[in-house]
């Protein structure tokens, strides 16, 4: 059984084709389709979409990039909707430093107020990180949690450290391109005990179809690259990964 540990299937890309999507995913093993919100509107879409379809589950959560000093930064949202079955992490969350610069102390802020609420909760984090990779693993390290690095793009060194501290990398469809070359050591090197599978569809799709639509169905592509780097069976990796995912959320 495949898991994709990050997608955003609320995208408007999705809808018109969302049945047909989802039933192409199931049909091809993907048996867990983890649905990330990024603020308290895709997170409620999030959980309707995983109410209306079996094997679908969702993280909740404010991405960084949705934060700024107009936004409501009251997060009690994230008690009220993690009542519902189907949530099973914190995530969309983490920093991003990429786009603006402006408001990295409040990311900071709201980054530390979320993983603490997933600690109060019990539940996993899902963590975005993007051009703030010191900060981000500080801050993992300091409030202490369980979670994924998602789309991890950080140094091999670093990918240790994480995995020194019990968290996962989401390995998504940057593994299949060609100039990765990165995220190829860091597969080679870390143990498949803490590897997870994800597309963050739309974006990010893997070869053979950048360009296109990511959909769930393409995390074979990705598995395929882990067995021919890790030179282990296809099957092999999809059951380690598949216990990882059970070790990690609890549905
Ligand atoms: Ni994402």
């Amino acid at each position: 059984m495949k898991v994709d540990t990050h997608i955003h299937l609320y995208d408007e890309k999705y809808e018109d084709i969302i049945d047909e999507v989802i039933k192409s995913a199931i049909d091809k093993g993907v048996k867990r389709i983890i649905v990330n919100g990024i603020d308290k509107n895709t997170s409620i879409k999030s959980i309707k979409l995983a109410n209306k379809y079996d094997y679908l589950y969702v993280a909740i959560g404010l991405h960084p990039s949705e934060i700024n000093s107009n936004e409501e930064n009251d997060l009690s949202w994230i008690y009220d909707l993690a009542k519902d079955d189907k949530v099973i992490a914190i995530g969309e969350i983490g920093l991003d430093y990429y786009w603006d610069k402006t408001y990295n102390d409040l990311q900071k802020e709201i980054f530390i107020k979320q993983i603490k609420i997933a600690n109060e909760l019990n539940l996993p984090v899902i963590v975005h990180s993007r051009d703030a990779h010191k900060d981000t693993f500080d801050i993992m390290k300091k409030y202490q949690t369980k979670g994924i690095l998602h789309c991890y793009q950080s140094s091999l060194e670093l990918a240790k450290e994480y995995v020194k501290l019990g968290y996962f990398l989401g390995i998504g469809g940057v593994l299949t391109f060609k100039n990765s070359k990165v995220i190829k050591d860091v597969v080679r090197e870390i143990s498949i005990d803490y590897l997870l599978t994800e597309t963050d569809g739309p974006y990010l799709t893997p070869s053979p179809f950048r360009g296109k639509l990511n959909r769930p169905e393409y995390i074979s592509y990705i598995i395929n690259e882990i067995s021919n780097i890790k030179n282990l069976d296809k099957d092999v990796i999809e059951e380690k990964i598949f216990n990882n995912y059970k070790r990690l959320f609890k549905e």
